[in-house]
């Protein structure tokens, strides 16, 4: 039985991950200009926010970002897990870039720090041994099954049926995670998320969440649009500010919360999310077309982090290599250079959003 924290690699890991970077750089779409994310492609907005971390926290609380009372600038890009049909039931991100973050990263040599959320608390895969095995299935059925049925279904529910004959029926927990996972219909983007995987916070382990603070703008009538979330989002941040309550839940139980299988929900009940920041998301319009096209060329990764805020567990160890060579990758064929963005670019393109 691991300890508190304890990581446990696989001895195989290594080439099961180098698999899985091939099998993503596959899902990539080389066709279509620019080439978007394999996953993730399509995004609502590309805002601007304020990371204020909470005053008075816990001293084993007070560590890398949270070591002292500060505000850091940020942006949120949120986004569609598959569908470019917001009317589709779907997964949904929320990744946050925290600017002017001093100190060493685990990845890059930036100044940006990242976190990667989900709106749903869990993720349907436990291990890298189990995500290159899905793997196989999801590609099988973009070769087999699509041509002959991507008329007749929607794409992803092809998809989910062909991987369900070939893979997911002998796994029915992840097959109810995932069915949840991107059954979402949401009205607007501005919801919950979770990280669903465990990072380190100092001495501790956590997982993140965000959910929003305060009672939100009313939404306008809207229309069925494809855009529906973007619309929802513009519409909200302009109508005023709006803020989220940035948590983490600290593993307290070694057996019932653990680090190598994020399938397995961590109980409020045993741990309940503690505050440790607020994201504040003042009066804006975040879909202005530079802004949209300058989110479309960012990276996020869940490494580009803080030492003292370490991703852990397989699914984690997998994500630092993918991300950035599948990023990689999509930046070169769309003849964009790679890089971390500056704070002053990105805030330069909301004033010219303002006008
Ligand atoms: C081994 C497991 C995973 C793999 C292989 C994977 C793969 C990917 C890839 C290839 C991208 C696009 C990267 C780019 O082109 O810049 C991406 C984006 C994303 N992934 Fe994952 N992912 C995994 C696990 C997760 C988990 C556990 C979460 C839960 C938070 C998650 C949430 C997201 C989100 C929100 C984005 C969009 C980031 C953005 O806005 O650019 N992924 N993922």
């Amino acid at each position: 039985m691991p300890a508190l924290g304890e990581e446990t690699v696989p001895p195989d890991e290594a080439a099961m991950i180098a698999r899985l970077v091939e099998q993503n750089l596959a899902l990539l779409n080389v066709d279509e200009r620019p080439v978007r994310r394999g996953q993730h492609p399509k995004h609502h907005g590309c805002v601007r926010a304020e990371f204020i971390v909470e005053p008075d926290l816990p001293a084993e609380f007070r560590h890398g970002l949270f070591a002292s009372p500060r505000r850091y600038d940020a942006l949120i890009r949120f986004s569609n897990g598959e569908s470019r049909d917001d009317r589709r039931a779907d997964a949904h991100g929320m990744a946050i870039k925290l600017f002017d973050v001093p100190g060493e990263k685990l990845l890059g040599e930036g100044t940006t720090h990242d976190f990667i959320l989900l709106d749903h608390p869990i993720f349907f895969i436990r291990n890298v041994e189990d995500y290159v095995g899905l793997f196989d299935a999801l590609l099988a059925a973009r070769r087999s099954i699509l041509p002959k049925l991507a008329f007749f279904l929607p794409r992803l529910i092809a998809e989910i049926g062909h991987v369900y004959v070939t893979y997911l029926r002998k796994k029915p927990h992840e097959l109810d995670i995932l069915l949840d996972t991107v059954g979402k219909k949401p009205k607007t983007p501005l919801q919950e998320y979770w990280s669903t995987t465990p990072y380190l916070l100092g001495p501790q382990v956590v997982r993140w969440s965000a959910r929003p603070a305060m009672p939100l703008p009313t939404l306008p009538q809207m229309t069925k649009s494809p855009d529906l979330l973007r619309h929802a989002l513009a519409a909200q941040l302009d109508a005023g500010e709006v803020s989220f309550d940035f948590m983490a839940q600290v593993q307290s139980d070694a057996e019932k919360m653990p680090i190598e299988d994020p399938t397995i929900r961590w109980d409020e009940k045993l741990s309940p999310p503690r505050k440790v920041a607020t994201l504040r998301l003042p009066k804006q319009r975040p879909d202005g077309v530079p802004l949209m096209e300058f989110c479309e060329h960012l990276s996020f990764n869940p490494w580009r982090c803080l030492p003292e805020h370490r991703p852990l567990g397989g699914i984690n160890r997998a994500r630092k290599d993918i991300y950035d060579k599948v990023s990689r990758k999509r930046h070169e064929l769309n003849g964009v250079p790679v890089g971390e963005p500056s704070l002053e670019e990105f805030l330069r393109l909301h004033e010219v959003g303002r006008v």
